[in-house]
């Protein structure tokens, strides 16, 4: 799934490192992460850490924020930014990414407190013409602090990072206009819990929730009994199946999102919240829908069109329709 210039640009980082420095590097920051620390970043203290953090966990946060784009995307055609702001920008998932789904960027500028990562980060840039005349600030963020106006503003798994008191502030911040905010979190309950307060503040600034969220309305989902994410499945390299010390070819990623324009844009249907689950001439799906309710429906081979939708649809996907 990573473009090509940066699945090459990686695997030449990464072989300058012993492989037994990166393995010791992924089993340390996975035992951090295990251990409760949902803040990998913050554990990144060698070299060696932060390019086993690129080899990792790159490839997972590059696709869950381009499935995430691919989403908002779809429901915002027309929008054509041309500048992006990426804050807690790390080596640069975001960014490889906003390129992927938006080539009309032009100005793109990352905000990372950690120089050492950042210096990864412009390594990787430099392999691509899109990115390489990206601007890396160095600066820690804190609320009010001076940015530039920018069309796309995204944080992917960095807010959840910040102290829980500043991370309002720091939305609002992001929002201040902005044409289109995203911000992606993990899968986690506690991801959705990130996700859902980044949500309330956006909308109590005005902007238009435009997905994963059919609605504007309250999360009907409740706490601690589920909570709202999504699924990606992306192939492991043979390096990174090495620095993982995993056998599987595949790796399925979870992550919570939430996209906001500035301007309203119509919005109608639903979306699947779960692998839609098909059995011989029904596919039973559950629903987030308009009227911010959960639905479970079952769709018929006898709903035609609507069932060969059905069949083709996948978790996270929109669906035209509430019932
Ligand atoms: C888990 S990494 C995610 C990096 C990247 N956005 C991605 O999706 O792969 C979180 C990043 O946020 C950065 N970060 C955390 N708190 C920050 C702050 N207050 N100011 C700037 N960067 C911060 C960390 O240094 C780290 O690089």
């Amino acid at each position: 799934m990573l473009p090509d210039d940066l699945r090459t640009a990686l695997d030449q980082v990464l072989s300058r490192y012993s492989p037994h420095d990166l393995s010791r590097s992924v089993a340390l920051l996975t035992e951090r992460y295990r251990a409760g620390h949902s803040a990998e970043g913050a554990h990144l203290r060698t070299e060696a850490d932060i390019a086993a953090y690129a080899a990792y966990r790159m490839p997972a946060t590059y696709a869950a924020a381009v499935t995430a784009m691919r989403q908002a995307a779809a429901l915002t055609p027309g929008f054509a930014p041309r500048t992006h702001l990426d804050a807690g920008g790390g080596t640069g998932a975001a960014i490889w990414a906003a390129s992927q789904i938006w080539p009309s960027l032009r100005h793109v500028t990352v905000v990372e407190r950690d120089p050492d990562v950042i210096d990864l980060g412009k390594r990787l840039a430099r392999t691509s013409p899109a990115l390489r005349g990206a601007t890396w600030r160095h600066a820690s963020l804190r609320p009010g602090m001076g940015r530039p106006a920018a069309d796309l503003v995204t944080m992917s798994y960095a807010l959840g990072e910040l102290r829980e008191a500043d991370r309002p502030e720091i939305v609002r911040w992001l929002a201040a206009r902005a044409a289109m905010v995203l911000v992606v979190e993990p899968g986690t309950p506690a991801g959705h819990a990130v996700i859902c307060a980044a949500r309330d503040v956006l909308a109590a600034d005005g902007m238009n929730i435009v997905a994963p969220c059919p609605h504007d309305g309250p999360c009907p989902i409740v706490p601690g009994r589920d909570w709202c994410h999504f699924s990606v499945r992306l192939p492991r390299s043979a390096l990174h199946r090495r620095v993982k010390d995993a056998t599987l070819s595949f790796e399925d990623e979870k992550f919570s999102y939430v996209a906001a324009t500035a301007d309203r844009r119509p919005r109608a249907g639903a979306r699947i919240l779960r692998h839609p689950r098909k059995r011989k001439g029904m596919v039973s799906l559950r629903l987030c829908t308009e009227e911010n309710e959960i639905r479970d429906v079952v769709v018929t081979k006898r709903q035609g069109d609507l069932y060969r939708q059905a069949r083709d649809a996948g978790w996270g996907d929109r669906w035209p329709r509430a019932e």
